[in-house]
């Protein structure tokens, strides 16, 4: 079977802390816009274009923002995951055909997975912590500035991670 040939990305959530590096990433292959919020104080290169939607992403002005887009891409923030129902499902009923969900603390799988016999097709990333977030903001028990670590149990339990522009695909 040939695979699906995406060119129009709409990302979601683009402004925060992993947005740059999607961003930059998709750039280079796809046609890429921005799916932001009225509240938003985010901004963005001038390259991309930017739909500015109410607060709590209404039905009818996501339809109009997906409109002929092959791929929603959702990095938004946990605090607003609860949303992600009926951006998922407008995206259904927009004909896009590939959804990438902010996936992370979201209990969202069994949602897509009841979309598929509508024709959608989804891929989460399980990336883990963002190592070099995490180390700039004093999470995963580090303490860059005062040279201490946390030592979790007896220090030697392997767990994974990853690099925000890893996860962009660098
Ligand atoms: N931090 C980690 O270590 C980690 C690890 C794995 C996965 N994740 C997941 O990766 C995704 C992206 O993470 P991130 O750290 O880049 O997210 P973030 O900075 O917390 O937020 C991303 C964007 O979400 C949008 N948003 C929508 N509703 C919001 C609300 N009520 N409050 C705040 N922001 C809201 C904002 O974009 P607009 O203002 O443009 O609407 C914001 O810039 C999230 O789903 C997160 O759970 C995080």
């Amino acid at each position: 079977m040939a695979s699906p040939v995406f060119q129009r990305v709409i990302v979601l959530g683009a402004g925060g802390s992993l947005g740059p590096a999607i961003l930059k990433a998709l750039a280079r292959h796809f046609e890429v816009s921005i799916l932001t919020r009225k509240c938003s104080t985010s901004s963005f290169a001038p390259t991309f274009k930017v739909v500015t939607i109410a607060d709590d992403y209404p039905t009818a002005e996501l339809l109009e923002a997906f409109k002929n887009q092959d791929v929603v891409v959702c990095l938004m923030s946990p605090w607003a995951c609860e949303s992600q129902k009926q951006i998922i499902d407008a995206a259904v009923k927009a004909g896009v055909k590939r959804f990438i969900p902010a996936e992370f603390a979201a209990n969202i799988v069994t949602h897509l997975q009841a979309q598929e016999s509508k024709g959608l097709t989804w891929t989460a990333f399980i990336t883990g912590p963002f190592l070099d977030w995490c180390l700039l903001n004093g999470r995963m028990g580090f303490d860059v500035v005062n040279r201490e670590a946390m030592i979790f149990d007896q220090g030697d339990q392997p767990f994974s991670t990853s690099t925000l522009a890893l996860i962009g695909g660098e």
